[in-house]
């Protein structure tokens, strides 16, 4: 997948990255500004075989009240769309990007694979020959108001022990780029906050031990890949034992 970004504003997601939350209370709708910002958004995120469509019927998709915490109030949406033979982790990997956008925008999002109507998703994603709908997420003004920056105590979150086998003290002494590029990953979003990831430092990288193929893990090969463009490290993935290895160039 092209490292789209080096084209980005990193900064301004990294920032996003902390202060977004699975919202699902809502209190008002995108503005129409931010609706073309979002739209915009979907085109340049057209890449690896995904789409990312504005649902139309965000009520209907919604709206039923099935098992899990229901989600109220919520207007607008968007659903993850992979082209055939696209795997899983591309969706989770440019997605997450979009939640950041949304999040930058000061809107609510929730990364959804369960609890919603998939029959009303897919029709309103409009699928096209072999495609498919991996997941959705409501769009709007959070109930609260605003995202706010969110502490660690906020964010029930594995210990940095348990995701990377270090001890604090060897976690602080890892060059700054690897630490943050932890923090990022473990500040992300997962399937009912497994966590399913074990993060291993490298002399130039970094091996993220996690289902090669799941949603969850391209989210934080993106949270990862965010937090050391921030520290200007760049670099690519390629497929390791159990997961993915993260090589500065
Ligand atoms: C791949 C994926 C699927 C998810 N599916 C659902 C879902 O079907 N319903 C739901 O209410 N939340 C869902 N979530 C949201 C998670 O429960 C949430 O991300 C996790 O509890 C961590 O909380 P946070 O997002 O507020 O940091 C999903 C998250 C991910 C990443």
């Amino acid at each position: 997948m092209e490292n789209f970004l080096l084209h980005q504003d990193k900064n301004r997601w990294y920032e996003a990255a902390y202060r977004r939350v699975s919202t699902r209370r809502y209190g008002g709708a995108p503005t129409g500004e931010q609706i073309n910002l979002l739209a915009a958004m979907t085109q340049t995120l057209a890449l690896g075989g995904v789409r990312i469509v504005l649902l139309p019927n965000a009520g209907k998709v919604f709206g039923h009240g099935l098992m899990g915490r229901r989600i109220t109030g919520v207007t607008h949406g968007a659903g993850f769309v992979l082209a055939k033979d696209t795997p899983d982790w591309c969706a989770g990997y440019v997605g997450e990007a979009f939640i950041l956008e949304c999040a930058a925008l000061d809107l609510g999002t929730c990364w959804m694979v369960a609890t919603f109507s998939h029959k009303a998703a897919r029709a309103g994603a409009g699928l096209r020959e072999g495609e498919r709908l991996l997941a959705v997420t409501p769009i709007g003004r959070p109930e609260v108001g605003t995202l706010e920056p969110l502490s660690d105590d906020d964010r029930p979150r594995k210990s940095i022990p348990k995701l990377t086998g270090l001890s604090d003290k060897d976690f602080e002494d890892l060059p700054e780029w690897q630490r943050e590029a932890v923090l990022c990953a473990r500040s992300g979003p997962s399937a009912m906050n497994h966590q399913p990831w074990v993060f291993t430092p490298e002399d130039n990288g970094l091996l993220l031990q996690s289902d090669p193929n799941s949603l969850d893990t391209g989210i934080a090969m993106f949270h990862v890949e965010l937090a050391a463009a921030v520290s200007e490290k760049y670099g690519r993935w390629s497929p390791a034992e159990n997961g993915w290895r993260f090589t500065i160039s």
